[in-house]
C-alpha cells in the first residue's frame, strides 16, 4: 500500500570501507544526554578518551583536552568516557562539571565501552574512523615522560596529528602508542556476560534510558514509562521475556546483514544482565550511581524549521474500530524549486498515530481527491495515496529520530507541489483528536544533487490459501553507479522474511538489509551508516517469503483465502525501496526513469512524475 518514491538517508562516506564490528554501545552523558558516538552527521572521526576522575593526569590534562576539542573540525566527535566499575556516576558527574569539560563526558556504568575497546591506562585516547575502525591509541601527547614526570611542553602531539591524518583520509604516522597516565585497575565484565552484581542505578538505569525511553515514557508510544526504579522493578521480569525472544526494542534488521544509523539491538551481555538484576531481586543499588534521567525537549529536534506544513485542521480518531490510514493535502507555498535537507515529523497525538509518510504531489490530484471526500484529507479505497507522487520528504515511526541528509544530498521539491500526509492512525480505546505538522528544513548551498531511489520488486504474486513459505525473489541491475543511503524493505501482512544484497560485477557480495521477523506495524526506514556504493552493472537482488496460512497470526483472512498483488492491504506486495544518489543530475534520472520503466510502474500505478517525464 505505501509506496515512497524517495526515503530518508544520511552520511556520505567512501566505498565499501569494511563497517565497524565494534560494539559502541549508546550512552548518557553526565548531564543526561543520549550519544551514538560516531553517528552525527557528516562524522568523518571520533575520538574516545577513557577517564577516571581521581587519576592526577586526568586532571591535569583537562585544559589540553579542551583546547584539542574546541579546536577540533566540525566532522569529528569527541568524547570523554568514565568507565571505571569503582567510580560513581555522581563522581564522574562533579569531574566533568569542575574541570568544565567543554565535550561531552560519557558514564559506561556496565563498562561495555571499556570491554569493547580494552583501554590499559587513563587517560587513553582511541581514534576512530568513519567505518569505526580503531586507527589510533595510546597517549595524548608526550608531556609527561611518565607519571610525575613532566616535561616543559609536550614536543609530539600524537592524538592531534592521528586525528589529523584519518580526517585526511590516511593512516596516522603511529598507530598505537603507551598511554602515560594512571593504569586501569578495575576488573572489567567478560564480554558477553552480565556484570558481577548488577543494580538498577548502576546497570540497569543506564541501558533503559539509553534503548527504551525514548519510546517508554510519558505521552509516547509505549505503553508504560521506563524511567524510575519502580517502573523498571514492576515490569522486571516481562522486560526479561522480551529482551529475550527480541520484541524489544523494536528493531527489524538482522545485526550484522548492514550497518545502520540508530541501530537499537541489545547485546548477549545485556539482555544477561537484564536478567540477572531480575533474577537477584531487582536490587535498587548505590543512589550515587543513578544517572541523570534523559530529557527529551518538546520542541523541534533539529531547530526552527524553513517551512513549517500543518494539517489544515483536526483529525477526529473514533475509540475504536479498525486502524485508519489517512491523506492531508497541505499546499506548499515556495517562491521556486528548493532542496530539502531534512524532514521532521511532529505528531499532534502520539497516543493514536502509528506511522506517517510525507509525499509530494506536483499533479493536483491529491486535492482533487480531497474535495470529493467528506472531512479532512482523504481515505483510499487501497490504502494508499491514490496517485503516483512526485517525490517525498521522508517518513516518520515511533523513536525515529530526525536526521539530516548527507552533506550535499537533498530532496528536490518544486515549486506547486503539495505535500500528502499519510498518517496511519491506531484508535487508543477513547476519542482522541490529532493535528500533526511537519518541518521542512531547506538546503540554501549551490550544486545540491537530487536524491531519487529505485526498487527490486517481484508483483507476479499468486499466493495459494493456506501455503506457509510462499517465496519471491527480485533483481535490478543498476544502469549507473549508484550511493545507496537507505533502505526500505515493503510487504504487507502476509510477510514473513525479506532479505537484500548487491552483487557487484567484480564479483564482491554486499550485504543490504535482512529482516526476519516482518511486522507490518514496525515497518522502517534503514539509513546506512556509511552510504553503500554500488557500481554500474551492480545487480541488487532480493527474496521474500510470505506466509498465507492459518498459522501466521497477522492473516486477515480465516479461512485463508488465495491472494495477489495488489495495494490494498489485504492484498500482498513485494517490493524493497531503495534511496539512493548517483554522481550527476542525469545519472539519477537514468536511474529513475530506467527503474520506473523495468518495473512497469506506468502500467501499474498511472503515469510517471512529471518531472521524470519531461527529461525523457
Ligand atoms: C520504538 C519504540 C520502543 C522502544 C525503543 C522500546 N519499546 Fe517496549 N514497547 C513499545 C510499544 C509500542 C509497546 C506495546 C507493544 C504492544 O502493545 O504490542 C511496548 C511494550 C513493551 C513491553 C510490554 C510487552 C508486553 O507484551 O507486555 C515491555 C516489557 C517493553 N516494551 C520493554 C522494553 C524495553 C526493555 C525496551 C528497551 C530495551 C523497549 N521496550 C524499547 C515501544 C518501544
Amino acid at each position: 500500500m505505501i509506496r515512497p518514491v524517495a526515503l530518508l538517508g544520511l552520511l556520505l562516506a567512501p566505498a565499501f570501507a569494511p563497517a565497524a564490528d565494534l560494539h559502541l554501545p549508546p550512552l548518557l552523558d553526565t548531564v543526561g544526554k543520549v550519544h551514538r558516538v560516531g553517528e552525527g552527521p557528516g562524522t568523518k572521526v571520533t575520538v574516545v578518551l577513557f577517564l577516571n576522575p581521581s587519576c592526577p593526569l586526568c586532571q591535569r590534562y583537562a585544559p589540553t583536552l579542551n583546547k584539542l576539542a574546541n579546536g577540533r573540525d566540525k566532522t569529528v566527535e569527541f568524547y570523554g568516557v568514565v568507565a571505571h566499575p569503582s567510580v560513581t556516576f555522581a563522581e564522574a558527574a562533579k569531574y566533568a562539571k569542575e574541570y568544565k569539560f567543554t565535550f561531552p563526558v560519557l558514564f559506561d556504568g556496565s563498562a561495555a565501552m571499556a570491554v569493547a575497546l580494552k583501554p590499559t591506562a587513563v587517560p587513553e585516547a582511541f581514534v576512530l574512523d568513519d567505518a569505526g575502525q580503531v586507527r589510533y591509541r595510546g597517549r595524548i601527547d608526550d608531556w609527561y615522560e611518565r607519571p610525575g614526570k613532566p616535561r616543559d611542553k609536550a614536543t609530539t602531539h600524537d592524538l592531534k596529528d592521528a586525528v589529523a591524518a584519518v580526517l585526511a583520509g590516511q593512516a596516522p604516522a603511529v598507530a598505537k602508542t603507551e598511554p602515560i597516565g594512571c593504569l586501569f585497575e578495575d576488573e572489567l565484565p567478560k564480554a558477553d556476560t552480565a556484570p558481577a552484581k548488577p543494580t538498577f542505578t548502576r546497570h540497569i538505569a543506564p541501558l533503559l534510558f539509553a534503548r527504551c525511553a525514548h519510546c517508554h515514557r510519558e505521552g509516547e508510544v509505549a505503553p508504560f514509562p521506563l524511567l524510575s526504579y519502580t517502573d523498571a522493578k514492576k515490569h522486571a521480569r516481562q522486560t526479561v521475556r522480551v529482551v529475550t525472544d527480541g520484541t524489544m526494542p523494536p528493531w527489524k534488521a538482522t545485526r550484522g546483514y548492514g550497518h545502520f544509523l540508530d541501530e537499537n539491538h541489545l547485546t548477549k551481555a545485556e539482555i544477561a544482565t537484564l536478567k540477572a538484576w531480575a533474577d537477584a531481586g531487582t536490587p535498587e543499588g548505590d543512589p550515587a550511581d543513578l544517572p541523570v534521567a534523559p530529557t527529551f525537549h518538546a520542541g523541534w529536534q533539529l531547530g526552527k524549521p524553513d517551512l513549517i506544513l500543518k494539517m489544515p485542521e483536526p483529525f477526529q480518531v473514533p475509540a475504536g474500530g479498525k486502524d485508519i490510514i489517512r491523506n492531508f493535502v497541505i499546499p506548499i507555498d515556495v517562491p521556486e524549486g528548493k532542496m530539502v535537507k531534512a524532514f521532521e515529523f511532529r505528531p499532534g497525538n502520539r497516543k493514536v498515530v502509528h506511522h506517517a509518510l510525507c509525499f509530494l504531489d506536483i499533479s493536483g490530484q491529491g486535492r482533487q481527491w480531497d474535495a470529493h471526500d467528506d472531512g479532512p484529507g482523504y481515505g483510499s479505497t487501497k490504502g494508499g495515496i491514490g496517485i503516483l507522487p512526485s517525490g517525498s520528504l521522508g517518513g516518520w515511526a515511533p523513536g525515529t529520530t530526525p536526521r539530516w541528509l548527507p552533506e550535499g544530498v537533498g530532496r528536490p521539491l518544486m515549486k506547486g507541489s503539495d505535500a500528502i500526509l499519510q498518517i496511519h492512525y491506531h484508535p487508543s480505546g477513547k476519542d482522541e483528536t490529532d493535528q500533526s505538522e511537519v518541518g521542512v528544513y531547506f538546503d540554501k548551498t549551490p550544486g545540491v544533487k537530487p536524491l531519487g531511489g529505485f526498487s527490486v520488486e517481484n508483483w507476479a504474486i499468486d499466493m495459494p490459501a493456506g501455503e506457509r513459505e510462499y517465496k519471491l525473489k527480485g533483481e535490478y541491475t543498476l544502469p549507473v553507479n549508484t550511493t545507496v543511503v537507505g533502505v526500505a524493505p515493503h510487504m504487507h501482512l502476509l510477510g514473513k522474511t525479506m532479505k537484500a544484497w548487491a552483487e557487484t560485477p567484480d564479483g564482491k557480495t554486499v550485504p543490504l538489509i535482512d529482516v526476519k521477523e516482518w511486522d507490518f506495524n514496525w515497518q522502517d526506514e534503514y539509513l546506512y551508516r556509511q552510504p553503500v556504493r554500488l557500481p554500474k552493472g551492480t545487480k541488487v537482488k532480493m527474496e521474500s517469503v510470505h506466509d498465507n496460512s492459518t498459522s501466521n497470526p497477522a492473516n486477515p483472512n480465516s479461512p485463508p483465502k488465495r491472494i495477489t498483488w495488489g495495494e490494498g492491504t489485504a492484498d500482498e506486495m513485494s517490493l524493497c525501496i531503495f534511496e539512493a544518489h548517483c554522481d550527476t543530475a542525469t545519472d539519477i534520472l537514468r536511474l529513475v526513469i530506467d527503474n520506473a520503466t523495468k518495473n512497469k510502474v506506468v502500467e501499474r500505478f498511472g503515469e510517471p512524475p512529471p518531472w521524470a517525464r519531461k527529461k525523457k
